[in-house]
């Protein structure tokens, strides 16, 4: 099985998530991309950040891997904004090719937890949309200890 895993990280949560699933599926013998995208004009202030995710944007992005027809399987990881994915994810899922023929895992990393399953609805729709078979989803308290985070995705993969 070949995994791309694509994901935004504004302050770094959701990378060490992103870093931990390739970790694990490297010792478990599967291949792992790991594809972290960003916009071209990255929103820094929080009121802004939390508009934009609220509101669905799609913010140009720099040249990222698009093509993932050679992939099995898609991880997609965001933080949770304003109840949303950070809207880098909603460009990403709208520009990469067809889905069809893969499954797909949603991860979201959070603060409060507020709207996260919202966040993961909304990732989970524009997946299926796309082709993809949603074949888990999984969600990190930004402050869980890397021991607890790889227990969680050890039992989902
Ligand atoms: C603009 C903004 C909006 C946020 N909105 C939420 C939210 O609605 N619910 C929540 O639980 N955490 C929220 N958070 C916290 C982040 O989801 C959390 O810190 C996340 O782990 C950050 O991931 P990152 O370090 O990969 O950027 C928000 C953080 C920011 C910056």
């Amino acid at each position: 099985m070949k995994s791309a895993i694509i994901y935004y990280s504004f302050t770094g949560n959701t990378h060490r998530i992103a870093c931990l699933f390739a970790d694990i599926l490297k010792n478990k013998g599967e291949e792992a991309v790991l594809v972290r995208i960003r916009p071209l004009k990255e929103e820094a202030a929080f009121l802004k950040q939390c508009k934009e995710a609220f509101l669905g944007k799609k913010p140009e992005l720099y040249r990222t891997l698009l093509d993932i027809k050679d992939f099995d399987r898609v991880i997609i990881g965001s933080p949770v904004w304003a109840f949303k994915p950070a809207p880098a994810i909603n460009t990403y899922i709208e520009q990469c090719g067809s889905l069809q023929g893969k499954t797909a895992i949603c991860f979201v990393t959070y603060g409060s937890g507020v709207g996260k399953n919202r966040a993961l609805e909304s990732m989970k729709k524009a997946l299926v949309a796309k082709g993809a078979r949603i074949a888990g989803t999984v969600s990190f308290q930004q402050s869980e200890n890397k021991k607890q985070c790889r227990k969680k995705l050890s039992e989902m993969l």
